[in-house]
């Protein structure tokens, strides 16, 4: 049932192309710019006078999360904050009538996520779900919603869930912008066409796979790992960081790349491997200086470029190249590498990817 994969988080990394493809059928129309979710058309008015939106979830899900901050602030221009559901319930958090909660989980079983939009719910806001299992409890309490349609995911590391989120999370955006009229129809339609192109993406940055085992060869005995970026990117580093700490047992921080100076740039000697997401975007210039930065103090740099980058390619020790996407979409094919990365040093420190230790599929408790 692994499909010939040795383990389920390598099949589900590799099923990303289609089940990002999954995630967007029937609700994106090709060559056009006409949107249709409908659990989104059902509360459009909802979300048209909506003074805040705050994202609640854990985990992978609170990653895609800090992705559609930046996605709903860019295209929608409506306020997004995002807790962790943990915190947010037990906080006595300022909730009005006139907030969406978005509730992301893959499961729709986490404790933590089903009590904070109960508690979101009991004063008054709308809540709206973004969930892989259909049917799953969180799916049930939520006024409407989006599943995710990634098929099952069994890996305790979340892959393919991930990706899955954050292309819904992208067409709720536009459907939002759309609506509030703070998205040109031209981009629309940009955005559109490249959201097609993506799982095409997905597929040249699984083409790295061999080329990603050889770097995990060099790096799988090392106690410490950095990751960094910006922007878009900054997620990612978050997200690489925390599949790194649950599968290999390598101790990881992802970091937004300029917070480095601040503290974290103490760490970095000749033996800290430290991943940068360097993709061409409007913070580009600036992760350059940072890599300058880690590479003054002799940190060893594995960046994520865009393909064709010369400047990268001259400073840092290991470079793997992605293709070009737009920058609000990168993290669809940014997180693939780091997905990989973290599959082939766990694996090759013979750990059980699948069910690592401690570590359950769905945490129903809090
Ligand atoms: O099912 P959920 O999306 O609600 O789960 C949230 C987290 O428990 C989950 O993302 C966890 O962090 C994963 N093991 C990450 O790989």
């Amino acid at each position: 049932e692994k499909g010939g994969y040795e383990h389920f988080m390598l099949k589900e990394i590799f099923e990303q192309p289609r089940s990002i493809l999954d995630s967007m059928r029937g609700r994106l129309e090709l060559g056009g710019s006409h949107l249709n979710m409908a659990g989104f058309r059902a509360y459009e008015q909802k979300f048209v006078n909506a003074q805040r939106i705050i994202i609640v979830a854990c985990g992978t899900s609170w990653h895609a999360g800090l992705v559609a901050e930046y996605l709903i602030e860019d295209l929608a221009r409506l306020p997004v904050e995002v807790e962790y559901a943990s915190e947010f319930r037990y906080r006595n958090p300022v909730i009005s009538e006139r907030d969406i909660v978005i509730a992301i989980s893959q499961s729709g079983e986490t404790a933590d996520t089903l009590a904070a939009l109960e508690l979101a719910k009991s004063k008054g806001a709308t809540i709206f779900g973004i969930c892989n299992v259909v049917g799953s409890s969180i799916a049930r309490a939520t006024d409407a919603g989006a599943y995710t349609h990634a098929g099952p995911e069994i890996g305790v590391a979340s892959t393919k869930a991930f990706t899955a989120q954050v292309t819904v999370l992208t067409l709720l955006a536009m459907c939002i912008g759309q609506r509030r009229g703070t998205i040109p129809e031209t981009k629309l339609r940009e955005l559109t066409a490249e959201l097609h192109n993506i799982p095409t993406k997905v597929e040249k940055a699984l083409e790295l796979d061999t080329e990603i085992r050889q770097i995990s060869e060099i790096f799988k005995d090392v106690p410490n790992f950095l990751y960094l970026g910006r922007g878009y990117n900054f997620p990612v580093a978050l997200e690489g960081a925390l599949k790194l700490k649950e599968i290999s047992y390598i101790h990881a921080e992802g970091y937004p790349a300029a917070e480095m100076k601040h503290g974290p740039i103490a760490l970095i000697d000749e033996n800290m491997p430290v991943v940068v997401i360097a993709t061409k975007d409007s913070s580009y210039e600036k992760v350059v200086s940072n890599i300058q930065e880690v590479k003054a103090r002799k940190g060893r740099i594995i960046a994520v470029v865009t393909e064709g980058d010369t400047v990268i390619p001259a400073m840092a020790e290991f470079v793997i190249e992605v293709p070009h996407t737009s920058e609000i979409l990168m993290p669809l094919v940014s997180v693939v590498p780091l997905q990989l990365l973290s599959y082939h040093i766990a694996v090759l420190r013979g750990c059980n990817v699948d069910q690592p230790r401690n570590l359950a599929k769905s945490v129903t408790v809090e």
